[in-house]
Order: C-alpha cells, then structure tokens, then sequence
C-alpha cells in the first residue's frame, strides 16, 4: 500500500481528534454499526451496552446480525451473507463472544470475520483500572498482534500416518503494515515506545522477516523509541515489571498468548477490551472472553470488556465525548465498588451494574 495511504487510513485510528458537539449534529450524523450479539452471555451483555448508548444519547443505530457458521455450496465455510452485508455496509461492527469449537468441526467464527474482512491489527489496551485490585498497579500498555497470518493460517496437513505440519506463514507485507501501524499508534495515541516481540533467533526466516520489517519502519519514526526482546523474556520481564513496556507489536500467536497475560495483570478478559482494525476505517470491537454457557440468561454476566470495547469503538469513529463520558461511568463504578457483578467481586447482577453505570452517565448530563 502507498505510504499516503495507510497514514491515512490508519490516523482514522482512536487518534486524538476532536469531538462534534452534540449540537450541531444531523440525522446524516447517525451512524449504523453493526451488532453481533454472540453466543452464551453475548445477548445479555450486549443489552446491557446498548441501554447505556441509550442513556448517554450516543448518535448510532444498531444493526443486529447472528452469526452462525454456515457452508456454502463449495463447502468453503462463510459469515451469514446478512452479517457480511450488514459490515460491508456499515464499516464497523462491535461483537460479542462466539463459540468456537475445539479440534474439529467448524473453523472459529471470530477468526472468520478477522480474515473476510482483512481485519489486520488486534490492538488490546491493558491498563490498571482503579479500584479494582490485582497484584498489579499503574499497568498501562498495549499489544498489538498481527492478526491475519502465522500460526493461524489455518495450513495444517497430515503427511504421514502420526506426522502432521503446520505452516506459520509470516509476509513482507503483512509484517511491514502492522509494524506501520503499530507507530502510528504509539504517535495518535502519545506513546513513546515499540517494542518488537519476536523469536528470530530460533525461527531466523520467518520471525527474521518480521523483525527486519520492524527495524525498517522504525528507522522512519525516529520520534518512537524502538526496542526488541524475545518473546520468553517479555513474558519474564511483564510479570516482573509491567511499567517497563509500553506498545508492544507481534505476529499473531505470540499476540493472542501474550495479549492474555497482560489481560491477567489488570484483571482478566472481563475488563479488557479489544478491537480489530482493518484498512480504510473498517473495524470489529469484540470482548475476548468466553461464552460463558455456565452463566447464560442468569443475569450474572459482566459486560464490563465489551462495553470498554465499544468505548474503543466511539473513539475509533470518533465521537470522543461520548466514549469519555460512558467509559467515566463504568471506571466509576468499578472504583466505588457497591455495585459489583460477581467476577469484580460483587454481588450484583448484569442489569444491576448497568443500571448503575447509567445512572452515573445521566449524573454527567
Ligand atoms: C482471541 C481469542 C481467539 C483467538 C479465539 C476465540 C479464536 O482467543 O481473540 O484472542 O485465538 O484469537
Ligand atoms: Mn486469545
């Protein structure tokens, strides 16, 4: 891609922009995401969010689409021709959880939408949340995981009988656009370091390549400090000293491992949230927990990472007041600490907590 190009498409990127004001806005200023509720506890949590886009008057209209595996004629596994529309269409989504199946069965939906709609950087902000304990504090980074190719390109074959491969595809180009991006990041978002986390003293081709790539943009960003570390000693130092790291870029296993260790610094998957961007403004924010069949329709879920997703989601299209005011009143919440779902160490329920987060939307008003 021409450099112009991507700079542009990726300043779109939850890059400080200024707010519209609520004032001036017109019906041409709503704008329609797309809503994949999920399965297990996706519904209940994605009620909870859309009453508090409700409540905090947030101009968007939800599109909901299911999401189910489905094959088409040649057997090649799609998204619903409904969901694909629906995104093509509207450019961004926000998703809940959905089931994938292990060692058989259908391919994982969620890696599904990554790959059909060239949803190339995961980027997970993990930052301490106040009040809410864990052995960690002042945790603020970022991993950003490649997040179409390596070890989920999904080539496996058997050659023989007790012999599998599987081949970790790692480009040129795909290597170099996340790099690009992952400084474009650190510079709309005022972070001050890249660090690229590899394993090329092993895998001297393939994560050779990918760090190369690294090396070469960070030589035209001379205003972000560069680092690089094996994959192991980040995960060393990360549980030894979180604050030494900043903006973290990877190929996409390392991502998905690492992304979930720096989860557990600030609390988990249920408070982390996540989003997946692709080129020209197209995006998916998802929560990256589980289904949690255990809990479905108990209204016990917390919907606390995918309404912190969403809040990515309003900067990303930026409508930054809103995303400012929602994400004050969950934060808020949180600290308080009298009404909590069980994970956060509560008693309440789903709709408790969001009550509560709503009340503290229109206390802002
Ligand atoms: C994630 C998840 C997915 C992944 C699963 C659900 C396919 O763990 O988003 O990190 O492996 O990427
Ligand atoms: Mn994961």
């Amino acid at each position: 891609m021409a450099a112009g190009l991507w700079q542009k498409t990726v300043s779109r990127v939850m890059g400080a922009v200024k707010s519209r004001s609520p004032g001036s806005r017109t019906l041409s200023d709503v704008r329609t995401v797309t809503l994949i509720p999920g399965d297990g506890i996706g519904p209940e949590i994605s009620q909870a969010i859309m009453k508090i886009f409700d409540v905090a008057e947030v101009p968007i209209r939800w599109e909901e689409r299911t999401v189910t595996a489905i094959q088409a004629l040649s057997g090649k596994w799609i998204i619903p021709p409904e969901a694909k529309e629906s995104m093509d269409a509207n450019k961004i989504g926000l998703k809940g959880p959905l089931k994938t199946p292990i060692a058989a069965g259908h391919p994982s939906m969620n890696l599904l939408l990554r790959k059909t709609f060239d949803l190339y950087a995961n980027v997970r902000p993990c930052v301490s949340i106040d009040g809410f304990k864990t052995p960690y504090s002042g945790v603020d980074l970022v991993t950003i995981r490649e997040n179409t190719e390596g070890e989920y390109s999904g080539i496996e074959h058997v050659i023989v009988d007790g012999v599998v491969q599987s081949i970790k595809l790692i480009t040129e180009d795909a290597s170099r656009r996340i790099a690009e991006f992952a400084f474009e990041y650190s510079r709309n978002n005022k972070r001050s370091m890249v660090t690229a986390v590899h394993k090329a003293n092993i895998m001297r081709m393939s994560d050779g390549l990918f760090l190369r790539k690294c090396r070469e943009v960070a030589e035209n960003c001379k205003d972000i400090k560069f680092t690089e570390m094996y994959l192991d000693t980040v995960c060393l130092n990360m549980v030894q000293d979180p604050s030494q790291f900043d903006v973290l870029v990877m190929p996409n296993l390392y991502g998905d491992i690492l992304s979930d260790l720096c989860a557990g610094l600030i609390g988990g998957l249920g408070v982390t949230p996540s989003g997946n961007v692709g080129a020209n403004g197209v995006a998916i924010f998802e929560s990256v927990h589980g289904t949690a069949p255990d809990i479905a329709g108990m209204d016990l879920a917390n919907p606390t990472a995918l309404l912190l997703s969403a809040v990515m989601m309003l900067r990303h299209i930026e409508l930054h007041s809103y995303a400012k005011k929602i994400e004050t009143a969950c934060f808020e919440t949180i600290k308080d600490g009298k009404v909590l779902t069980k994970d956060l160490g509560g008693n309440s329920k789903c709709s408790e907590f969001t009550n509560e987060i709503c009340r503290r939307v229109r206390d802002q008003d």
